[in-house]
C-alpha cells in the first residue's frame, strides 16, 4: 500500500488521523509523503509544524509558474487548455517540507472569489498522486476535501487504499457509503473504514451494525488528548500514548498489504 486517501465527511477527523497515520508508517522507517489536498489546510499543523514554518509554506497551486509551466493553463483563464498530464516527478523533492522523515506539500489554499476555476491545478494534485513514482519503502498520505467531490474529479484514481473516517452519527455514514460507491468505480479495492470520536460501547456497536464490524481497521475514542496536542502544536503521535497504540495497532493489522506492495 503505496498511495492512501484519508477521506470522509467534514470534521470527521481526517487530519488527525491522517497525521498519526504519516508518524506511525515515518516511525516504521518508511519515507512518507504527507499531502494536504485540502482547500482549507490544516496538516502542517496536525504534523506538529512550528508556526513560524507553517506561516511560510507556500501551497503547490500558488506558484503560478510552476503551475503554468506544467500545465500550460493561466491562472483565471477560462477555459484554456491545460495538459491533464503535467510533470510531476521532481515535486516533492523539490517544494515539501520535512519533519521526523514526514515529507510535508500543500496543494492548495482557499483563494478569493473570480480568481479563476482550479482545473489546473486539479489536474496537478491528480498527477501527483498518478504519476509519482515511490521506491521502496515510500508511502504517500493524502489528506483530501471533505465530501465526494474531489471523487468526481478522479483525484483518487490513483490510490491504493482508502482510509473512510466515520463518526457515530448517521451523516457521516451517507458520506462514507458515497465515497465507497464512487471507490468502487474508480478501482479504489482497499477501503478501511475508521470509527472516530466514540464516547460509549454503544457509538462503536452502531457503526459496526451500519457497515459491518469486518471493514472497520478500527475506533478511535473522542480523546481530551486530540485537542490539547491541538492547542500546544504538538503532533498528537507524539503527545498522546493511547492514540499512538491504536494507531500502531491498526497499521500492524494492515502490515502484509502494507509490506506486500
Ligand atoms: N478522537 C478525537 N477526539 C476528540 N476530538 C477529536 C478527535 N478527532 C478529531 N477531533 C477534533 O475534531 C475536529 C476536527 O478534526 P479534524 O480536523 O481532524 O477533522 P477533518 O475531518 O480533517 O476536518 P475537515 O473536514 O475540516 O478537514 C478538530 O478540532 C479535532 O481536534
Ligand atoms: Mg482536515
Amino acid at each position: 500500500m503505496k498511495k492512501i486517501a484519508v477521506c470522509g465527511k467534514g470534521g470527521v477527523g481526517k487530519t488527525t488521523i491522517a497525521a498519526l497515520l504519516a508518524y506511525c508508517l515515518a516511525e516504521q522507517g518508511r519515507e512518507v509523503y504527507a499531502i494536504d489536498g485540502d482547500v482549507n489546510p490544516t496538516l502542517a499543523e496536525a504534523l506538529g509544524f512550528p508556526a513560524e514554518t507553517v506561516a511560510e509554506i507556500r501551497p503547490i497551486v500558488d506558484m503560478a509558474e510552476l503551475v503554468e509551466e506544467r500545465t500550460g493553463a493561466k491562472r483565471g483563464q477560462y477555459g484554456t487548455y491545460f495538459k491533464t498530464n503535467p510533470r510531476v516527478k521532481d515535486i516533492p523533492e523539490r517544494f515539501s517540507r520535512t519533519i521526523n522523515h514526514i515529507h510535508f506539500l500543500m496543494m492548495g489554499a482557499l483563494r478569493g472569489a473570480e480568481q479563476g476555476c482550479a482545473c489546473a491545478e486539479n489536474a496537478m494534485l491528480k498527477a501527483l498522486v498518478t504519476h509519482l513514482i515511490l521506491k521502496e519503502k515510500e508511502t504517500v498520505i493524502m489528506d483530501m476535501v471533505a465530501g465526494t467531490e474531489h471523487l468526481g474529479r478522479g483525484t483518487a484514481k490513483g490510490v491504493d487504499a482508502l482510509f473512510l473516517v466515520v463518526e457515530p452519527g448517521s451523516r457521516s455514514l451517507k458520506v462514507a457509503r458515497d465515497i465507497a460507491r464512487m471507490a468502487e468505480t474508480m478501482g479504489v479495492k482497499r477501503r478501511y473504514l475508521i470509527g472516530n470520536k466514540i464516547r460509549a460501547p454503544d457509538d462503536e456497536q452502531f457503526l459496526k451494525n451500519e457497515l459491518g464490524a469486518a471493514a472497520f481497521a478500527g475506533f478511535f475514542p473522542a480523546h481530551q488528548d486530540v485537542i490539547a496536542a491541538e492547542r500546544r502544536g504538538i503532533a498528537l503521535y507524539e503527545y498522546s500514548p493511547p492514540m499512538r497504540e491504536i494507531i500502531t495497532k491498526i497499521v500492524q493489522n494492515l502490515e502484509p498489504a502494507v509490506q506486500g506492495l
